[in-house]
Protein backbone atom coordinates (compact mmCIF):
# COMPACT_ATOMS: atom_id res chain seq x y z
CA UNK A 1 0.00 0.00 0.00
CA UNK A 2 1.55 3.47 -1.49
CA UNK A 3 1.17 6.25 1.36
CA UNK A 4 -1.46 8.09 -1.21
CA UNK A 5 -3.45 4.49 -0.50
CA UNK A 6 -3.02 4.92 3.19
CA UNK A 7 -4.23 8.38 3.07
CA UNK A 8 -7.08 7.42 0.39
CA UNK A 9 -8.49 5.09 2.93
CA UNK A 10 -8.24 7.55 6.29
CA UNK A 11 -10.76 9.54 4.07
CA UNK A 12 -13.07 7.05 2.37
CA UNK A 13 -13.60 6.04 5.78
CA UNK A 14 -14.63 9.43 7.24
CA UNK A 15 -16.14 10.58 3.50
CA UNK A 16 -19.45 9.90 4.94
CA UNK A 17 -19.53 12.07 8.46
CA UNK A 18 -17.62 14.30 6.92
CA UNK A 19 -20.34 14.73 4.24
CA UNK A 20 -23.12 14.92 7.29
CA UNK A 21 -20.86 17.83 9.41
CA UNK A 22 -21.32 21.60 8.97
CA UNK A 23 -18.56 23.94 7.82
CA UNK A 24 -17.36 25.28 11.11
CA UNK A 25 -16.78 28.67 10.31
CA UNK A 26 -19.41 29.31 7.59
CA UNK A 27 -19.66 33.10 7.26
CA UNK A 28 -15.49 32.67 7.10
CA UNK A 29 -16.24 30.21 4.26
CA UNK A 30 -18.98 32.31 2.13
CA UNK A 31 -16.27 35.27 2.71
CA UNK A 32 -13.36 32.71 1.04
CA UNK A 33 -16.29 31.42 -1.76
CA UNK A 34 -17.25 34.58 -2.53
CA UNK A 35 -13.55 36.00 -2.65
CA UNK A 36 -13.08 33.30 -5.22
CA UNK A 37 -15.97 33.64 -7.47
CA UNK A 38 -14.91 37.70 -7.59
CA UNK A 39 -11.49 36.42 -9.20
CA UNK A 40 -13.35 33.89 -11.93
CA UNK A 41 -15.21 34.59 -15.05
CA UNK A 42 -17.58 32.94 -16.40
CA UNK A 43 -14.89 31.61 -19.43
CA UNK A 44 -12.66 30.08 -17.01
CA UNK A 45 -11.48 26.21 -16.75
CA UNK A 46 -10.71 25.19 -13.38
CA UNK A 47 -9.16 22.64 -11.15
CA UNK A 48 -10.05 21.95 -7.86
CA UNK A 49 -7.66 19.42 -5.93
CA UNK A 50 -8.73 17.75 -2.65
CA UNK A 51 -12.41 18.54 -3.49
CA UNK A 52 -13.65 16.22 -1.01
CA UNK A 53 -17.60 16.10 -1.41
CA UNK A 54 -17.23 18.67 -4.04
CA UNK A 55 -18.76 21.23 -2.04
CA UNK A 56 -16.73 24.14 -3.39
CA UNK A 57 -16.30 22.73 -6.80
CA UNK A 58 -20.63 23.18 -7.16
CA UNK A 59 -20.71 26.36 -5.70
CA UNK A 60 -18.18 27.56 -8.37
CA UNK A 61 -19.65 25.73 -11.40
CA UNK A 62 -22.45 27.74 -11.99
CA UNK A 63 -20.29 31.07 -12.59
CA UNK A 64 -17.37 29.12 -15.05
CA UNK A 65 -17.38 27.67 -18.19
CA UNK A 66 -16.18 24.14 -16.42
CA UNK A 67 -14.95 22.41 -13.09
CA UNK A 68 -12.95 19.67 -13.02
CA UNK A 69 -12.64 18.04 -9.03
CA UNK A 70 -10.45 15.67 -7.92
CA UNK A 71 -9.32 13.78 -4.75
CA UNK A 72 -7.48 10.73 -3.73
CA UNK A 73 -10.87 9.06 -2.34
CA UNK A 74 -13.28 7.50 -3.94
CA UNK A 75 -15.80 7.97 -1.16
CA UNK A 76 -15.14 11.55 -1.62
CA UNK A 77 -15.98 11.54 -5.39
CA UNK A 78 -18.84 8.74 -5.32
CA UNK A 79 -20.54 11.77 -3.07
CA UNK A 80 -19.82 14.54 -5.03
CA UNK A 81 -21.36 12.77 -7.80
CA UNK A 82 -24.27 12.13 -6.30
CA UNK A 83 -24.44 15.86 -5.66
CA UNK A 84 -23.56 16.79 -8.76
CA UNK A 85 -26.07 14.71 -10.03
CA UNK A 86 -29.28 16.94 -8.63
CA UNK A 87 -27.24 20.02 -10.25
CA UNK A 88 -27.99 21.13 -14.15
CA UNK A 89 -26.39 23.76 -16.31
CA UNK A 90 -23.23 23.21 -15.10
CA UNK A 91 -20.19 21.33 -16.06
CA UNK A 92 -18.67 19.81 -13.47
CA UNK A 93 -16.24 16.84 -13.67
CA UNK A 94 -14.92 14.43 -10.82
CA UNK A 95 -12.58 11.92 -11.07
CA UNK A 96 -10.33 9.85 -8.14
CA UNK A 97 -6.94 11.68 -8.58
CA UNK A 98 -3.86 12.70 -6.59
CA UNK A 99 -2.41 16.19 -7.60
CA UNK A 100 0.06 14.47 -9.77
CA UNK A 101 -2.54 12.56 -10.99
CA UNK A 102 -5.17 15.03 -11.93
CA UNK A 103 -5.97 15.76 -15.96
CA UNK A 104 -4.04 18.00 -17.47
CA UNK A 105 -6.13 20.56 -20.45
CA UNK A 106 -4.25 22.02 -23.32
CA UNK A 107 -3.33 25.48 -22.79
CA UNK A 108 -3.68 25.24 -18.79
CA UNK A 109 -6.05 25.91 -16.54
CA UNK A 110 -7.36 29.26 -16.07
CA UNK A 111 -7.15 28.46 -11.70
CA UNK A 112 -6.35 25.85 -9.51
CA UNK A 113 -8.64 25.95 -6.07
CA UNK A 114 -7.06 23.84 -3.19
CA UNK A 115 -8.73 24.67 0.12
CA UNK A 116 -8.35 22.63 3.28
CA UNK A 117 -5.98 20.18 1.62
CA UNK A 118 -2.13 21.69 1.21
CA UNK A 119 -1.49 20.98 4.59
CA UNK A 120 -2.22 16.91 4.48
CA UNK A 121 0.75 16.48 1.09
CA UNK A 122 3.43 14.02 2.11
CA UNK A 123 5.65 16.31 -0.66
CA UNK A 124 3.84 19.81 -0.85
CA UNK A 125 7.31 20.84 -2.87
CA UNK A 126 6.20 18.00 -5.78
CA UNK A 127 2.82 19.23 -5.39
CA UNK A 128 2.80 22.83 -6.00
CA UNK A 129 5.20 21.70 -8.79
CA UNK A 130 2.27 19.83 -10.25
CA UNK A 131 -0.49 22.54 -9.54
CA UNK A 132 2.69 25.04 -11.37
CA UNK A 133 2.20 22.47 -14.35
CA UNK A 134 -1.18 22.30 -15.27
CA UNK A 135 -2.10 26.24 -14.94
CA UNK A 136 -1.58 28.34 -17.84
CA UNK A 137 0.94 31.46 -17.99
CA UNK A 138 -0.59 33.99 -15.85
CA UNK A 139 -3.20 31.18 -14.18
CA UNK A 140 -4.05 31.63 -10.55
CA UNK A 141 -3.77 29.25 -7.55
CA UNK A 142 -6.61 29.90 -4.93
CA UNK A 143 -5.73 28.32 -1.66
CA UNK A 144 -7.19 28.02 1.60
CA UNK A 145 -4.72 26.29 4.09
CA UNK A 146 -4.74 25.67 8.21
CA UNK A 147 -1.20 26.77 8.68
CA UNK A 148 -1.29 24.48 11.83
CA UNK A 149 2.22 25.96 13.15
CA UNK A 150 0.35 28.82 13.61
CA UNK A 151 -2.53 26.65 16.26
CA UNK A 152 -2.88 26.72 19.66
CA UNK A 153 -0.52 23.78 21.64
CA UNK A 154 -2.85 21.64 22.58
CA UNK A 155 -4.02 21.79 18.99
CA UNK A 156 -0.70 20.44 17.67
CA UNK A 157 -0.04 17.71 20.19
CA UNK A 158 -3.56 16.33 19.86
CA UNK A 159 -2.78 15.98 16.20
CA UNK A 160 0.20 13.14 16.64
CA UNK A 161 -1.91 11.13 19.32
CA UNK A 162 -4.92 11.54 17.14
CA UNK A 163 -2.79 10.37 14.48
CA UNK A 164 -1.32 7.09 16.07
CA UNK A 165 -4.98 6.18 16.96
CA UNK A 166 -6.15 6.53 13.66
CA UNK A 167 -8.29 9.20 14.40
CA UNK A 168 -6.68 12.15 12.43
CA UNK A 169 -4.71 11.90 8.86
CA UNK A 170 -1.47 12.56 7.90
CA UNK A 171 -1.04 16.29 8.56
CA UNK A 172 1.98 19.00 8.13
CA UNK A 173 2.96 21.44 10.17
CA UNK A 174 4.34 25.25 8.74
CA UNK A 175 3.41 28.92 8.71
CA UNK A 176 1.77 30.99 6.31
CA UNK A 177 4.88 32.50 5.78
CA UNK A 178 6.33 29.14 5.38
CA UNK A 179 3.91 28.48 2.35
CA UNK A 180 3.96 31.82 0.94
CA UNK A 181 8.11 31.03 0.47
CA UNK A 182 7.61 27.57 -0.33
CA UNK A 183 4.74 29.48 -3.75
CA UNK A 184 7.87 32.18 -4.70
CA UNK A 185 10.37 28.63 -5.10
CA UNK A 186 7.60 27.05 -7.14
CA UNK A 187 7.44 29.65 -9.37
CA UNK A 188 4.13 31.89 -8.08
CA UNK A 189 3.91 35.44 -7.47
CA UNK A 190 1.83 35.80 -3.82
CA UNK A 191 -0.52 38.75 -4.95
CA UNK A 192 -2.63 38.19 -1.96
CA UNK A 193 -2.25 36.64 1.75
CA UNK A 194 -5.71 37.49 3.55
CA UNK A 195 -7.59 35.71 6.79
CA UNK A 196 -11.87 34.95 6.28
CA UNK A 197 -12.54 34.10 9.47
CA UNK A 198 -15.69 35.55 11.47
CA UNK A 199 -15.37 35.18 15.04
CA UNK A 200 -11.27 35.29 16.06
CA UNK A 201 -8.18 34.83 14.37
CA UNK A 202 -8.00 32.51 12.02
CA UNK A 203 -5.05 30.10 11.48
CA UNK A 204 -6.16 29.34 8.21
CA UNK A 205 -4.80 31.22 5.30
CA UNK A 206 -6.67 32.43 2.41
CA UNK A 207 -3.74 33.00 -0.55
CA UNK A 208 -4.20 33.87 -4.33
CA UNK A 209 -1.00 33.42 -6.01
CA UNK A 210 0.02 33.61 -10.40
CA UNK A 211 1.91 31.66 -12.39
CA UNK A 212 4.36 33.92 -14.41
CA UNK A 213 2.88 35.18 -17.48
CA UNK A 214 6.51 34.54 -18.72
CA UNK A 215 9.12 31.53 -18.02
CA UNK A 216 11.88 34.60 -18.09
CA UNK A 217 9.86 35.63 -14.50
CA UNK A 218 10.48 32.81 -12.98
CA UNK A 219 12.67 32.83 -10.30
C1 LIG B 1 -10.20 18.33 4.81
S1 LIG B 1 -10.78 17.61 3.31
C2 LIG B 1 -11.18 19.09 2.39
C3 LIG B 1 -12.19 18.84 1.31
C4 LIG B 1 -12.65 20.10 0.58
N1 LIG B 1 -11.58 20.71 -0.19
C5 LIG B 1 -13.20 21.07 1.59
O1 LIG B 1 -12.65 22.17 1.75
O2 LIG B 1 -14.21 20.73 2.22
C6 LIG B 1 -9.27 17.13 2.52
C7 LIG B 1 -9.45 16.36 1.24
O3 LIG B 1 -8.18 16.23 0.61
C8 LIG B 1 -8.07 14.93 0.07
N2 LIG B 1 -6.63 14.60 -0.01
C9 LIG B 1 -5.78 14.27 0.96
N3 LIG B 1 -4.55 14.07 0.47
C10 LIG B 1 -4.63 14.28 -0.86
C11 LIG B 1 -3.70 14.24 -1.96
N4 LIG B 1 -2.42 13.92 -1.76
N5 LIG B 1 -4.14 14.51 -3.21
C12 LIG B 1 -5.45 14.83 -3.42
N6 LIG B 1 -6.38 14.88 -2.44
C13 LIG B 1 -5.97 14.63 -1.19
C14 LIG B 1 -8.83 14.05 1.05
O4 LIG B 1 -9.26 12.85 0.45
C15 LIG B 1 -9.98 14.96 1.46
O5 LIG B 1 -11.12 14.76 0.67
Amino acid sequence: MTLIDRDAAFWNKTARKYAAGRIPDMAGYERSLARTRGLLTPSDVVLEIGCGTGTTALAIAPGIRRIVATDVSEAMIAIAREKAQAMTGIDARFAVASVETSPQVDGGYDAVLAFNMLHLVRDRAATLRAIHQRLKPGGLLITKTPAIAEMNLMIRLAIPLMRAIGKAPFVATFSASDLEAELAVAGFAVLAAERHGSKRWDPRIFILARKAEDVSEQP
